[in-house]
């Protein structure tokens, strides 16, 4: 690698500016009098989005694998899958001459209404994290960047240029912020995409906290961070702010106005200079990649196809799965011939070739005879005819297979879902089709949850084959006959109803301002602490075999927070067929000064097991396993005492659980203030130790005033009052009793707390 302070050093004010502003709508800008190459970007998560002319944003693409969208990818919950998938990822790149992805997102589905949840993994910070991380190294493991998008709190499409989201401390920290902490610290990407949005007053772009503070100081990210398309507002803030590369270009009027400020001193130099190290050293990091000129397009489709069956989640089977070759199938519903399996926006890939559903089932259907009944429109509107026609098929037949996608105008980047129901004709055409036809299979198409409470009772199984990528029809084909047993678990909640939904009352916000007034309690942090029923849960999957766990066991029953414990379960198949089952790991907190979820997921195993075989899963848990951020200590913290692990095949199934005793190694200062209630002052054990006599001086006091029993003449319990009464206040009621002013006691036992 050449010396890239050095290159910096040589290169012109203005061509130092050039260089943090991009040059096309895809790539930045080459200085190649000192051998900068210029770096190519490409959309995106799940595939490649190569536009051919580098000034044009959208448009016909070059073919490539279109891969799962990470909703699906989500719910394998296979971090080896998903950096095997990285690696094909990079080689299309890298035969296309992409540099860095642009991908994957890991924001949290904080409400299933997002239009971009299929471009998301998942409502749990660790599941996102941990699997993004994988995907990423696969990516740059073939020596092509990712691009870890959209920081952060992006998580509506509702005026998704400028909504202001206010997310309080703790709740960024432990749920908006983790998934990206993971990735970074793990898999470091080579890029970070900042996000349209304000977080708590400031653009993204600008976010000198977010984009500095956090993101580099503090969890060491190395590469550049790139504004997500158009996001950058006011270039010079958006330098001060730690964003390096502006997207798209070219915008010669930024350049101009950052070669300005740097004249006049309004930006330091030293800032631009460090911005354009840090695009070039992608740029020529890139530039090293292996060469290539093709990719196996054959290969992907398979590999594809592997990762669809993987992730794909069997919601419902009364034992009608998988098919035993009826001889008369009615296939219906028109996304059985026109698959939906990728999502609207800036993801969407020009496939290489598409796997039609319907053709895949008939490969798997032997001598069977298949009807296919087109059963819904193109868009939402209302067609009897085309149900009248359906129900003629499925009566005719053995089993009807029923494919229901979500349409587009419901569900795309740039615009929010508003409901969580299919369209009427799908309900009624479902309703109308599994009113004949018992042995009704409803597949479904799309990116988070929906709503079935109208439905589902009336048919024999659902599929949620989400937007599956290009070759997902087959491996539809292959679980409904039983040639993979389906292994995919919920990576999201699926409410009874939209108004069950943790956001709710606070979606999508109005006046520029979306309030997290839900804050911890999203997906299902939000069931458990409501006790509220689900459609399904979190972490819910049916397999064709099942699973028994015993032996659940923790490497000490006691440990110190610098050490961490290892969970061991071991796990049989006590079916007949083989199958991967997903054990989760959650950590309760049984008692805690703060207020938290009652379960968290912590770790997670994917095992795959023959019949009658068993298997040990270990997962180790570390200190943010039990950890919460203290916004008082600005860390994250864990504090003495008891927690659970619980051992789940799902969040609301909890086969076993162990317990373990943590011993917190740090001691923390005490935070009393001059503020600090009468409670804050027993519960801190410093602030008790200095206080107790005078506090008791002032009970008996207290007691004394008010004739001798102050519960009777105040008709309250006294000491709860007092409780909640600052300490100043306390004294400051008996001042005369006392020997100098309330507030200089007060002072004085501040300083006794802070010095010792
Ligand atoms: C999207 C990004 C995408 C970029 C480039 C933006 O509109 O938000 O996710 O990478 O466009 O296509």
């Amino acid at each position: 690698m050449q010396d890239i302070v050095k290159i910096v050093q040589q290169m012109t004010l203005e061509e130092k500016a050039a260089l943090v502003t991009g040059a096309s709508a895809w790539t930045t800008t080459p200085i190649e009098r000192l051998g900068a190459p210029e770096l190519f970007m490409a959309d995106g998560p799940h595939g490649v989005r190569r536009v051919p002319d580098v000034h044009a944003l959208g448009g016909a693409s070059l073919p490539a694998t279109c891969f799962p969208t990470a909703a699906l990818l989500a719910a394998t919950w296979n971090a080896d899958l998903l950096h095997i998938m990285g690696q094909a990822l990079a080689a299309e790149a890298l035969a296309l001459g992409v540099g860095v992805l642009l991908g994957p997102g890991v924001n949290m589905k904080r409400s299933p209404l997002c239009g971009r949840n299929f471009e998301y993994f998942s409502e749990d910070p660790y599941l996102a994290g941990e699997l993004a991380a994988s995907l990423i190294e696969g990516i740059q493991s073939r020596g092509v960047g990712a691009s870890l998008k959209h920081f952060a709190a992006n998580n509506q499409e509702y005026q998704r240029f400028g909504i202001d989201a206010r997310v309080d401390e703790r709740t960024l920290r432990e749920i908006y912020l983790p998934a990206f902490e993971r990735a970074v610290k793990r898999a470091q990407p080579w890029t970070v995409m900042c996000a349209y949005n304000k977080l708590n007053g400031d653009y993204c772009s600008e976010h000198y906290e977010l984009l500095t503070e956090i993101l580099r100081q503090e969890w060491g990210f190395e590469g550049f961070v790139v504004s997500d398309w158009g996001a950058v507002h006011d270039r010079v803030k958006a330098l001060q702010g730690g964003l390096d590369l502006e997207m798209p270009g070219p915008k010669p009027y930024r350049t101009h106005q950052v070669i300005e400020s740097v004249r006049a001193g309004e930006l330091d130099a030293a800032v631009l200079n460090e911005a354009a190290r840090r695009v070039l050293t992608i740029a020529l990091r890139a530039a090293e990649a292996p060469k290539s000129s093709a990719f196996d397009a054959d290969a992907d489709h398979t590999l594809a196809r592997q990762v669809a069956a993987e992730g794909m989640v069997l919601l419902k089977n009364d034992g009608i799965l998988p098919l035993l070759n009826p001889s008369r199938v009615a296939v219906i519903g028109r996304a059985a011939q026109e698959p939906h399996f990728q999502g609207g926006g800036s993801s969407h890939i020009n496939p290489t070739r598409v796997a039609i559903p319907f053709d895949e089932i008939k490969k798997r259907a032997g001598n069977a005879v298949l009807t296919y009944s087109e059963g819904y429109p193109v868009g939402d509107d209302m067609q009897q005819p085309l149900i009248d026609a359906a129900v003629q098929t499925a009566r005719d037949a053995d089993v009807a297979l029923l494919f229901v996608a979500l349409p587009a105008s419901k569900e795309s980047e740039g615009y929010d879902r508003t409901d969580l129901d299919l369209t009427a004709q799908q309900v009624a055409l479902i309703k109308a089709v599994s009113a004949v036809q018992p042995r009704t299979v409803v597949i479904l198409h799309n990116s988070s949850a929906v709503a079935m409470v109208e439905w589902i009772d009336g048919v024999a199984a659902v599929l949620e084959a989400w937007l599956m990528g290009q070759a997902g029809g087959g491996a539809i084909a292959d679980i409904l006959y039983g040639v993979v047993n389906p292994s995919g678990k919920l990576a999201e909640t699926f409410p009874l109803r939209l108004e069950d939904t943790p956001a709710f009352i606070n979606f999508p916000g109005e006046h520029g301002q979306v309030r997290y007034g839900e804050g911890l309690f999203i997906g299902y942090r939000y069931y458990d602490a409501k006790q509220a029923p689900v459609l399904f849960p979190f972490g819910y999957g049916l397999s064709y075999t099942t699973f028994a766990y015993h032996n659940a066991r923790v490497s000490a029953s006691s440990f110190r927070d610098v050490e961490g414990v290892t969970v061991s379960v071991d796990v049989t198949n006590t079916g007949v067929v083989a199958g991967k089952e997903i054990v989760q790991i959650y950590v309760h907190d049984r008692q805690c000064k703060f207020v938290r979820p009652q379960k968290e997921l912590k770790g997670f195993a994917k095992v795959e097991l023959q019949p009658g075989e068993t298997k040990t899963v270990s997962v180790e848990l570390d200190f943010r396993a039990f950890a919460f951020w203290h916004p008082g200590h600005k860390q994250w913290v864990a504090e003495d005492g008891d927690f659970d692990i619980l051992i789940g095949a799902s969040s609301a199934d909890i086969r076993a659980t162990a317990s373990v005793a943590l011993h917190a190694t740090r001691t923390l200062p005490s935070l009393l203030n001059a503020a600090s209630t009468v409670r804050e002052w027993i519960e801190d054990p410093r602030g008790r130790a200095v206080s107790a006599g005078l506090f008791q001086q002032m009970m008996t006091q207290m007691s004394a005033n008010f004739g001798g029993d102050s519960d009777a003449s105040t008709g309250m319990d006294m000491m709860g009052f007092i409780m909640e009464l600052p300490m100043a206040s306390l004294l400051g009621f008996q001042e005369a009793a006392l020997p100098a002013p309330a507030e200089m006691i007060v002072a004085d036992l501040l300083r006794q707390v802070h010095q010792a």
